[in-house]
């Protein structure tokens, strides 16, 4: 098989790209070792910035986002037993968030691509990539769950690293080639997903003497809460009513009255990472999204990203073909790191204000509630917290 683009991956970014190039009337072959239902089943990122909720517009999927996503134009901030709402969209002159999950950005994106009839290789298995730094990469993989299929190979221009952080393209490029940069946090997010109307209309990011709590949502009445635990901890250690018995323990009185429960319908734990891996190009290898870096996600960061970097490389790959200039793939990478290392300061930041560390001590203590103090008290603070929640422009700094 010959393509001009192979996507690997077919996650946001992997289907993001996809379309952005069908629309230019570039070939993409999506390879994806996991079938469809598994990629629909991961819960993740629940809040689209304008850029990204725009991305769904300019690809003309954004009906269903429009009809069912919430617009959030505010969110507040719990600490030390208070609310303090942060007006989002009038600190931004306008700008606002969306509620519409990482599920059903995927399941718009995967429709359209069915739709057009597009190519998709799902459960692949033993995907690998080769002669990148040639001008005639491919990829391999075999079909068949075990494994044990045929070998398949596509011949093509490009190959987009779309496969997230434990994917094959990073982990591919030869070593010393990539300087990779990390923090690893010492606490995870347990995440539960509940059929039951949101404790508020708009987010609360808590910071309580017990941890971290996060009330989102996925709509009027689907509720998605997140407490801080400790690295290493076991899904199976925490039932249903230990869950909502900590997170009443994390949240204020008028909160804890009106928390609705109910039987989970997901319960996971991730761990906190910063990670970034640069350049983000080797040869004729993009790097995309999760396979290039990770934010931790307070502030909800990680979907946002990936759609800008694939945004960037449409465009880099459309100039290639339609105007004979390599100009804006030798810009991708320090393009898309800019970006990057804003969002990674952002959300490294907002994970040490709302967090309980286990070494803070005492002095470290008082300077983040004196923090929180400022950022509510001051509009030059909360300021710099709303424009970075929803999102840098895409020129900023340019
Ligand atoms: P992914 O979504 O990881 O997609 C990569 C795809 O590549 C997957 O479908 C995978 O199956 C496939 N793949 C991997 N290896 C191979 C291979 N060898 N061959 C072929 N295909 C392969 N962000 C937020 O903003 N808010 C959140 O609350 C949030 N929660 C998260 C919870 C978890 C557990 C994780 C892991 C991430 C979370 N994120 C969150 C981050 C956000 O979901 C990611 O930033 C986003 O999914 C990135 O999209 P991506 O397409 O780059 O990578
Ligand atoms: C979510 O709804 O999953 C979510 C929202 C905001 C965050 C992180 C996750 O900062």
């Amino acid at each position: 098989m010959r393509t001009q683009v192979a996507i690997i991956g077919a996650g946001p970014s992997g289907l993001f790209l996809g379309q952005l190039l069908h629309r230019a009337g570039i070939a993409a072959v999506i390879v994806e070792r996991q079938s469809p239902d598994y990629v629909l089943g991961r819960i993740r990122a629940g809040l689209l910035e304008d850029a990204t909720s725009g991305l769904m517009d300019e690809l003309g999927i954004g009906a269903r986002m429009h009809a069912e996503g919430l617009v959030h134009e505010g969110v507040e901030l719990l600490f030390a037993g208070k609310r303090h709402r942060v007006d989002l969209s009038g600190l931004t002159g306008g700008k606002r968030m969306m509620v519409y999950g990482q599920t059903e950005v995927t399941r718009d994106l995967m429709d359209a691509r069915a739709q057009a009839g597009l190519p998709t290789i799902y459960e692949a298995q033993e995907v690998s990539v080769h002669d990148f730094d040639s001008t005639a990469p491919k990829v391999r993989y075999r079909t068949g769950k075990s494994g044990d299929g045929a070998l398949h190979e596509i011949e093509c221009d490009f190959i987009a690293g779309c496969d997230g952080y434990h994917g094959v393209c990073r982990a591919s490029v030869p070593a010393g080639a990539l300087r990779t940069y990390e923090k690893v946090y010492p606490f995870g997010w347990l995440g539960v997903l509940a059929d039951v109307p949101p404790v508020s209309h708009e987010l609360i990011y808590a910071n309580s003497e017990r941890g971290f709590a996060l009330c989102s949502q996925r709509s009027l009445t689907r509720s998605r809460y997140y407490l801080q635990c400790p690295v290493g901890d076991k899904v199976e250690h925490w039932s249903d009513d230990a869950f909502w018995a900590e997170l009443r323990n994390r949240l204020d009185p008028r909160a804890r009255e009106r928390l609705i429960t109910g039987p989970s319908i997901e319960k996971s734990i991730a761990p906190l990472r910063s990670f970034v891996a640069e350049p983000m190009r080797f040869g004729r290898l993009f790097l995309a999204g999760d396979a290039a870096h990770i934010v931790p996600p307070t502030g909800a960061k990680g979907l946002n990203l990936a759609a800008t970097d694939v945004k960037y490389l449409s465009t880099a790959l459309i100039e290639h073909y339609g105007e004979n200039s390599d100009a804006g793939l030798d810009a991708y990478s320090a393009r898309c790191l800019a970006r990057v290392w804003r969002a990674e300061r952002f959300s490294w930041w907002f994970t040490n204000l709302m967090h309980r560390f286990p070494d803070t001590g005492e002095f470290g203590q008082k300077i983040q509630e004196a923090e929180l103090g400022y950022l509510v008290n001051s509009r030059a603070a909360s300021l710099s917290l709303a424009e970075n929640y929803v999102g840098l422009p895409l020129d900023f700094g340019a």
